[in-house]
């Protein structure tokens, strides 16, 4: 029997210097900023250098960092062309994956794992996957892919890519703090997926190609839109006792709440709630707000859970018109440079990661020739 923990809960399986999460006290810090003045006076292009080079830029590193990202948002040719031949019926997960993958095949930096060359591919990456994702969305509906505008912010230049049209400051303000807040958060799922992959020396494309996959699932990324489902379901804030007694009753769980490290407020939650409020507030119906902060106290009393970060997204995302099946897709855009940080973090210091499992079944068994079997 070899020691363990199930689901490696509270297991450390190595060392990042990316970012800590205190989960007793509700704090999270990349790099050692805490979170709540990275998210209401940064940007997520701040965040993200800030994740790819250990320190805050200045103005100057500011401005050729996102010139560089600009000048790389673009779709190349073919993977328009996979895009366009993806059924219509398929997932944007699954057509982000494909997209990652794709990428991995055009990418004159593949198989090179250098930091410069993994730099190189992250910031291909973090600028490319919006404009995929945008084009894949409109392709599904029927409609042309928008080309992308470098003159743009990364956000405010996805939602032009979704709808055709700029959005209003304020939408690509909520949009890019949401991306911050999804950066980073250490070893969750798809993250530890990208460093298992990395520790085999595969290269960044195949990690994050792992980040998506496991990003997909209903217990890490799909909470979001699970989340904002369920709130669709409800409806009503007189209908919310009811529809958690029965869910609860029946063993199930509720989306975007509850967490393997927090046990007290998600200081990102703390964030997000704000920004639905003032979405609310800005669109004069507060109805989403009203809906999730009494979903959200039922919950408290009833369980004694807190929400997560999926949960107000779900509602900011809505307030922003981005289609329920973009939301996770979302998550993976911001969580894009959070993947890349740890592959390229590492590749710098590698073991391969290689657990053991406990074996449950049987030992010994004697082999019966084929035609003997009954
Ligand atoms: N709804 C209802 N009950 C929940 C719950 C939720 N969202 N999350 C946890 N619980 C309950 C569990 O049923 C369990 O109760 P029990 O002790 O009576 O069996 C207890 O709280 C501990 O939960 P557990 O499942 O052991 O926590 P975990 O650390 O394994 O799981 C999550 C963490 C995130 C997977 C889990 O909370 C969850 O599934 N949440 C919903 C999905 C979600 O929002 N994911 C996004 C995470 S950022």
């Amino acid at each position: 029997m070899v020691e363990g923990s199930k689901g490696l809960a509270g297991v450390a399986v190595a060392d990042t210097a990316l970012c800590y999460i205190d989960g007793e006290a509700g704090r999270l810090f990349y790099r050692g900023y805490d979170i709540h003045p990275l998210a209401e006076k940064g940007s997520f292009a701040e965040a993200l250098y800030l994740l790819w080079y250990g320190e805050l830029p200045t103005t100057v590193e500011l401005t050729v960092f996102e010139g560089l990202l600009a000048r790389e948002r673009r779709l190349p040719d073919p993977l328009a062309d996979v895009l366009r031949r993806l059924p219509v019926d398929g997932t944007p997960m699954s057509a982000l994956r494909t997209t990652v993958s794709v990428l991995g095949e055009l990418d004159a930096d593949a198989g090179d794992n250098s930091r410069e060359a993994n730099l190189r591919k992250a910031g291909r990456l973090v600028a490319m996957l919006p404009v995929a994702v945008a084009a894949n969305h409109r392709l599904r509906l029927g409609e042309a892919p928008v080309a992308p505008d470098p003159d743009l912010g990364l956000a405010a230049d996805f939602l032009r890519m979704l709808t055709g049209e700029a959005p209003e400051d304020m939408a690509a303000a909520a949009l890019d703090t949401s991306l911050l807040l999804y950066l980073e958060h250490g070893f969750n799922a798809s993250t530890f997926a990208c460093r298992v992959v990395a520790s085999t020396l595969a290269d960044m494309h195949a990690a994050l190609t792992a980040g998506v996959a496991a990003l997909s699932g209903p217990l890490h990324g799909g909470a979001n839109e699970h989340a904002m489902r369920m709130l669709e379901e409800i409806g009503d804030v007189d209908e919310v006792g009811d529809y958690l007694d029965r869910e609860l009753a029946a063993g199930r769980k509720i989306m975007g709440f509850g967490h393997r490290v927090y046990r007290t407020e998600d200081p990102r939650s703390t964030h997000l709630r704000e920004m639905s409020k003032r979405l609310g507030e800005s669109t004069g119906d507060a109805t989403w707000y009203e809906l999730s902060r009494a979903v959200e106290s039922e919950m408290r009393d009833r369980k004694g859970l807190y929400c997560n970060v999926d949960f107000y997204c779900a509602t900011v995302y809505r307030h922003l018109g981005i289609p329920l099946d973009l939301f996770t897709p979302l998550f993976a855009l911001g969580r894009t440079g959070g993947w890349a940080a740890h592959v390229m973090e590492q590749h710098a210091d590698n073991r391969l990661i290689r657990p053991r499992a406990n074996y449950t079944g049987a030992i010994d068994r004697p082999y019966v020739l084929i035609d003997r079997r009954g």
